[in-house]
C-alpha cells in the first residue's frame, strides 16, 4: 500500500491514502489551504495534477470560491458559510491565510501551520489517516501567539469537507425528539445553506451530528457515499452548502451559533475531531459496515466484548425501589439468564418521586438501611453484575447539595433558573465541581462492587451562564462541560478498569462517537415499543454499532404508545441489539417467564453474530403492513442471523422470499433448529422463506450455519 501520506514539495499537494480511497489538497500560490480530490484511489502524480477544487471569481458579485477550502474562513471577499470566524481587538473580522510549514508527528498524522501576516493568530490543521477503515479524521487548533489583546473566535469548525461535483446531491441524516430518535431521513439537498444543529449542551435528541451524501443514486446495495461524523457531546453544528453551480461543501464542528471562545495570549483552542468517510461502492449498507467497523477497531473501549443480557429495574419499580422489591426482581431475573442487573433511578437521598434528592448520592435510609452493599452482594450471588443508575450533572433544587451550592448550576444572575422535570444543570466546567463528582461516583464503585453505571442526563442546558467565572468568560462553559463529562468517565474507567458505562440521555439524547469512545453501550431511547423502536433502531445503526444498542423487552400496554405487541415480537425486537428486559418480571405470568428464558437462551445463540458480526439491513421499517428484516454474518461467513418481523400484513399476504446478502454461493447452510439445509445460491437467488405464522405481530429468528 502507498504511504499514508505523501507530498509533492513542486506544486505543495498532499495525498492522504486509506486502503480503498484518496484524499488530497493544496496549499496554493497565496498559502490557502485548497481541496482537490475526496474519492477513489489517486498517486501522487495523478493529485498533483489536478486542479484545486471551486469556481474561479467570474463576476464582481459571488467572489472567491465558495466551496473548496479546506476551512473556509471568513475574510476578503468569501460570501460563503465561514468555518473559521474570528474578531481582533482592533475590531478586524477577516481572517488571512499565510501557510507557515508542517509538521510529522507520526506516519498517519499531518499538521499544516498558517499564521495570519498581521494578528497573532496561528491555526492548524491536523489530519490523521486511518488506512484500514478508510477514515480521514480532520480538527482544527487555534493558538494566540501574542502577548496582548485577547482573540475573539466567533466560529471555529473542525473542518470545511468538500464533496466532488455531481448533477445532483441527496442527503441522509438522523432527526428525532424525546422517545422518538434518530429516525433516518433521505431528501433532496435543497440549494443554498442546511444547518443541521443542537444548541442544547448536549448532542440532543434532535439530529444527530452526521451527514452522509450521495448524488442521488445511491441504493443500499450500490453506489459511491460520502459521510461525516462529529466526534462531541455537546451542541453543534453542521452547515452543508449547494451552491447554484451545484458544488458542495460541509462545515462540521462544535457549538452552536451563540456560542464563542476567548483566546488569551498563549492559549490554544482545539476543536473536536469531525470523521470522514466515503465508500466508492456498496451504498449505504456498505457505508454503515464501514462505519461500524472503524468504530469497533479505534472507538469503543472492548470492542471484542460480548454485551451481557441485562436487566432494568425502571419500568418495574420507577421511584419506589427497595431492597427487598429489588432482591425479588434479581431473583427472577437471574432465572430467565440475565446477567447485569441494573437498579435505576429512586435509590438515593428523599428521591422518592423527581422532584427531590437529585444531587445528594447517598443510599434512601428506609428503602437501603444498610447501604447498597448488601443488593449487590446478593446480585453477585446470583450470577450477575451489579449495575447503578447515576445522574451526576444534575440537581434538584429541593436538595442538600443545592441548598448547600447555589451557584453550582448554570445561571445568569438576574435570570430565572428554568427548571425542566424539575432539575438543573450543574455546572462540570467548574473543577470543584468536577472534583465533587469524581469523589463520589469513585467511592460508590469502589465501596459497592458496582460493575456498570447508567449515566442519565436528563435535561439540556438553559441559563448556561457562570457568572463567576475568574476570567469573566462563563461561555467557555458549552466546551468544558463537555471536556469533564468525557475526562470523568476517562478518570472513573482508568480507576475502575472492570466498570462498564450505558450512556443515557433520556433515551439517546447524548450519543456520538466522543461518547462511544467511552460508554459500553447506549441506552438509545425511552420508546420500548417494538414497532416504533426498529425505525429508531434502523437510524441509530446508520453509523452506530449494533453492539452499543441497549433495547429492553418491558410491559404491555406500552408506557410510550400504549400498544400492546405480543411478547415474541417485542423479545425479537431487542435481541436484534443487545438484549435488555424491563418489564415488572412480578407480575409476568408463569408461562411469560418460561417463554422469556427460552428466547433469552435463543439469544444467546446468536448474540456473537448480532453484536460481532456485519449488519445487512434486508428491509428497511416501513408502514405496519410491510416486513422489516436483517441480517447479521460472521465475520468469517460461516454463520448468519436473520430477523423478520411483520407487524399487520393485509389479506393474509405472506412476503416474498427474502434474498439473504453476503453468503458463499457454492456453500450449504444448515438451520440447526429445523435441520433445513439451503444451498447458499438459492438463498442469494430465490431466498429464504421465513415461515411467519398467519397472524398480527409475527416475528422469528433463523440461524444459519454453513455445513
Ligand atoms: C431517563 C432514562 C430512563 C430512566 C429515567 C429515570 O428518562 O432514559 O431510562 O432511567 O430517566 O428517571
Amino acid at each position: 500500500m502507498a504511504a499514508a501520506i505523501a507530498h509533492d514539495r513542486d506544486t505543495d499537494t498532499w495525498l492522504l491514502s486509506t486502503r480503498s480511497t484518496s484524499y488530497a489538497l493544496r496549499v496554493d500560490d497565496r498559502g490557502v489551504p485548497r481541496h482537490i480530490h475526496w474519492g477513489g484511489p489517486l498517486t501522487l502524480d495523478a493529485a498533483a495534477s489536478l486542479p484545486a477544487a471551486g469556481s474561479a471569481v467570474h463576476s464582481s458579485f459571488e467572489g472567491l470560491t465558495a466551496v473548496g477550502e479546506e476551512l473556509t474562513v471568513d475574510g476578503a471577499n468569501r460570501y460563503g458559510p465561514p468555518a473559521l470566524r474570528v474578531r481582533f481587538a482592533d475590531g478586524t473580522r477577516a481572517l488571512t491565510w499565510r501557510a507557515d510549514g508542517h509538521e510529522q508527528p507520526d506516519r498517519v498524522t499531518v499538521l499544516l501551520h498558517f499564521r495570519d501576516p498581521h494578528y497573532p493568530l496561528r491555526t492548524t490543521l491536523g489530519y490523521r489517516v486511518h488506512p484500514d477503515t478508510d477514515v480521514i479524521e480532520r480538527w482544527t487548533e487555534l493558538a494566540h501567539t501574542g502577548d496582548a489583546d485577547d482573540i475573539l473566535v466567533l466560529r471555529a469548525d473542525s473542518a470545511t469537507l468538500s464533496i466532488p461535483l455531481r448533477d445532483d446531491y441527496r442527503l441522509s441524516h438522523a432527526v428525532g425528539r424525546w422517545a422518538a430518535e434518530t429516525q433516518l431521513k433521505r431528501e433532496a439537498l435543497p440549494f443554498g445553506e442546511t444547518v443541521l444543529t443542537s444548541r442544547t449542551g448536549t448532542t440532543s435528541h434532535l439530529a444527530q451530528p452526521w451527514v452522509v451524501l450521495d448524488a442521488g443514486d445511491a441504493t443500499e446495495q450500490h453506489g459511491q457515499v460520502w459521510s461525516a461524523a462529529l466526534a462531541w457531546s455537546g451542541s453543534w453544528q453542521m452547515t452543508l452548502q449547494r451552491t447554484s453551480d451545484n458544488q458542495l461543501s460541509v462545515n462540521a464542528g462544535a457549538g452552536h451559533d451563540a456560542v464563542t471562545v476567548t483566546l488569551r495570549p498563549g492559549e490554544t483552542h482545539a476543536t473536536p475531531p469531525v470523521l470522514a468517510l466515503y465508500t466508492p461502492d456498496g451504498g449505504f449498507g456498505t457505508l454503515s459496515r464501514a462505519w461500524h467497523a472503524h468504530l469497533r477497531a479505534t472507538t469503543l473501549p472492548h470492542p471484542e466484548e460480548t454485551r451481557p443480557v441485562l436487566y432494568n429495574s425502571w419500568e418495574a419499580t420507577g421511584f419506589d425501589v427497595t431492597l427487598e422489591n429489588q432482591k425479588r426482581l434479581a431473583s427472577l431475573a437471574a432465572t430467565l439468564g440475565v446477567e447485569l442487573f441494573v437498579m435505576d433511578d429512586g435509590w438515593f437521598g428523599a428521591r422518592r418521586h423527581d422532584h427531590a434528592g437529585l444531587g445528594d448520592w447517598t443510599p434512601h435510609p428506609g428503602a437501603f438501611p444498610d447501604g447498597l452493599k448488601p443488593l449487590a452482594d446478593e446480585v453477585h450471588r446470583l450470577g450477575m453484575a451489579f449495575g447503578l443508575w447515576v445522574e451526576p450533572e444534575m440537581v434538584n433544587p429541593d436538595s442538600d447539595l443545592y441548598r448547600a451550592h447555589p451557584d453550582w448550576v448554570l445561571h445568569f444572575p438576574h435570570r430565572h433558573r428554568t427548571e425542566l422535570r424539575n432539575q438543573l444543570v450543574l455546572n462540570f466546567a467548574r473543577p470543584e465541581v468536577a472534583a465533587w463528582a469524581f469523589d463520589w461516583l469513585d467511592r460508590l464503585v469502589g465501596e459497592n462492587d458496582v460493575d456498570h453505571l447508567k449515566w442519565d442526563m436528563n435535561r439540556s442546558f438553559s441559563e448556561a451562564g457562570w457568572p463567576d467565572e475568574p476570567s469573566g468568560r462563563g461561555d467557555r462553559l458549552w466546551f468544558d462541560h463537555v471536556r469533564a463529562y468525557h475526562s470523568l468517565l476517562d478518570r472513573l474507567r482508568a480507576a475502575h478498569p472492570h466498570l462498564r458505562v450505558e450512556a443515557c440521555s433520556g433515551g439517546g439524547g447524548r450519543v456520538d462517537p466522543a461518547v462511544l469512545a467511552r460508554t459500553d453501550q447506549v441506552w438509545i431511547s425511552d420508546n420500548t415499543d417494538a414497532a416504533d423502536r426498529l425505525v429508531i433502531q434502523h437510524g441509530y445503526t446508520q453509523l452506530y454499532p449494533v453492539r452499543t444498542m441497549a433495547a429492553w423487552v418491558t410491559d404491555v400496554p406500552n408506557q410510550q404508545t400504549g400498544r400492546s405487541i405480543p411478547l415474541r415480537f417485542r423479545f425479537h425486537g431487542a435481541m436484534s441489539g443487545a438484549l435488555g428486559i424491563g418489564g415488572d418480571l412480578t407480575r409476568w405470568r408463569p408461562e411469560e417467564l418460561k417463554e422469556a428464558e427460552q428466547l433469552v437462551a435463543e439469544y444467546k445463540a446468536v448474540r456473537h453474530l448480532v453484536q460481532h458480526g456485519e449488519l445487512y439491513r434486508l428491509r428497511p421499517p416501513g408502514d405496519l403492513q410491510s416486513l422489516t428484516a436483517v441480517q447479521y454474518l460472521a465475520p468469517d461467513g460461516a454463520e448468519v442471523a436473520v430477523f423478520g418481523w411483520l407487524p399487520q400484513p393485509r389479506f393474509g399476504l405472506r412476503p416474498a422470499p427474502l434474498r439473504l446478502a453476503g453468503l458463499a454461493r457454492d456453500a450449504h447452510y444448515r438451520e440447526p433448529r429445523t435441520g433445513r439445509v439451503h444451498h447458499g445460491a438459492a438463498l442469494l437467488e430465490r431466498g429464504l422463506d421465513l415461515q411467519l405464522p398467519p397472524q398480527d405481530w409475527a416475528s422469528t429468528v433463523v440461524h444459519l450455519i454453513r455445513t
